[in-house]
């Protein structure tokens, strides 16, 4: 066996392991969802709809950076009188900032040798060009080259370095989605345009859990930290209203209610509808089955919307119960008690099953001031710790949950 500047395969237990080397954007928001701060040397990718926020939050979080490290913010599609605009708007006067309008990868690569900075920025990856490659800006070729190129920068310059990636809806050019498996984290920007709340989710994390949110509101000054999401879906909640029921649902580790709604009514013409929004179709569709087969409810020549409020999407097995009952609320035209909530999985013979961390969803309720929680009944062993001050009602089926609520 030759050992000449091959790498050879290592004992485990001779590794050794480092921790690894964060540090605070500043956001408490943002930082959760890395995992705790920025790795160094971790390239992150930011997706997003064109007009979201991407630029905005990495021109802040640039600036808190680079009050203490030293921040090259490359911008493909913007000039630095924009950035400096913008910069004024956000009142970022940092030092270490230096903002470079570039979009030649070989330029940058030179800058980056000799600035040697802490952060590197590239907005927007589709923007970006390896001058040796015959392809087109933003075509697949382009954007993956690109990406390998910036995490040899990454890894071997030991620089952390945030990406933004539009997503695109058209084909033409190449969305983010194409470089998930290169990059380190994965963030995308959730929101809607019209509304001023955005969420930032980790959907991949090499240095900590997928699926951690953060959330802000777009002002006039920037992007600001919201610190209890919960208040914000729950804020316009009308009160005595049918239809509506509040689920603790958990997005990474940390538990949030939600206002579910569903209006159902007769369908008029045709095949019944079914929409809804923030919330998976088939997982909809699947409760109104078991709805319909299990609870008596008689569905089939209804309408069914469905939404979650706020803007946010949820998709965890925990917030079955709460669609549930939403539905039979609006079909039965009763209204739940604004005190309870729901929480809970419906398998398909109508039994609620067992959820993760149902002790952190009770404490969060609590803390919002529900009075009762309904959970699966094979949870109630863990949630009695957390019994002082709420009521908890364990519930084994669909059809005993409707029994006990109507
Ligand atoms: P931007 O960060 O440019 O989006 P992206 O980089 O994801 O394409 O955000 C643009 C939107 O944000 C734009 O519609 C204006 C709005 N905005 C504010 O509301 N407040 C602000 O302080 C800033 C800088 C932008
Ligand atoms: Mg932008």
């Amino acid at each position: 066996m030759t050992t000449t500047g091959i790498r050879q395969p290592q004992h485990l237990k001779e590794i050794t392991s480092t921790k690894e080397n964060r540090t605070s954007t500043q956001f408490d928001e943002l930082d959760r969802v890395l995992g705790g701060g920025a790795v160094k040397g971790s390239l992150v990718l930011l997706g997003g709809d064109p007009g979201i926020g991407k630029s905005t939050l990495l021109l802040q979080v640039c600036g808190e950076l680079a009050q203490k490290q030293t921040v090259l913010y490359v911008s493909g599609e913007e000039s630095p009188t924009q950035i400096k605009m913008r910069a004024q708007r956000l009142e970022i006067d940092s030092e270490q900032l230096y903002i470079y309008s570039e979009t030649d990868m070989s330029e940058i690569r030179q800058q980056v040798n000799e600035m040697k900075p802490d952060f590197l920025i590239i907005d927007s990856i589709q923007t970006m060009n390896e001058p040796e490659l015959d392809a087109v800006v933003g075509s697949v070729t382009q954007v993956k080259e690109v990406t390998s190129e910036l995490m040899k920068i990454a890894k071997n310059d030991q620089i952390t370095v945030f990406v933004v990636g539009h997503v695109t809806k058209s084909g033409g050019i190449a969305g983010p989605k194409i470089l998930e498996h290169m990059v380190d984290t994965v963030l995308y920007f959730e929101g809607e345009a019209h509304h001023a709340y955005r969420i930032i989710r980790s959907v991949k994390n090499r240095f900590g859990a997928a699926n951690e949110i953060g959330m802000f509101e777009m002002k006039g000054e920037g992007l600001a930290e919201v610190k209890n999401p919960s208040a914000i879906f729950l804020d316009e909640r009308l009160p005595n209203s049918t239809g509506s029921a509040v689920v603790v649902s958990m997005e990474g580790t940390r538990p949030i209610l939600v206002e579910l709604q569903a209006l159902v009514t007769p369908t008029a013409f045709g095949n019944a509808k079914r929409t809804s929004t923030g919330l998976n179709t088939h997982r909809v569709a699947l409760i109104m089955a078991v709805l319909e087969k299990r609870g008596g409810l008689l569905l089939q020549n209804q309408d069914a919307f469905l939404k979650a409020t706020g803007g946010v999407r949820l998709d965890e097995p925990a917030i079955d119960l709460a669609i549930a009952v939403a539905i039979a609320s609006s079909y039965k035209e009763k209204e739940i008690n604004q005190t309870d909530c729901f929480i809970g999985e419906i398998g398909l013979t109508g039994e609620i099953r067992r959820v993760t961390q149902i002790e952190d969803r009770i404490k969060e309720a609590r803390n919002l001031g529900f009075k009762r929680v309904y959970i699966p009944k094979n949870n109630l062993k863990e949630s009695l710790r957390q019994s002082e001050g709420i009521e908890i009602v364990p519930v084994v089926s669909i059809q005993q949950a409707l029994n006990y609520l109507f």
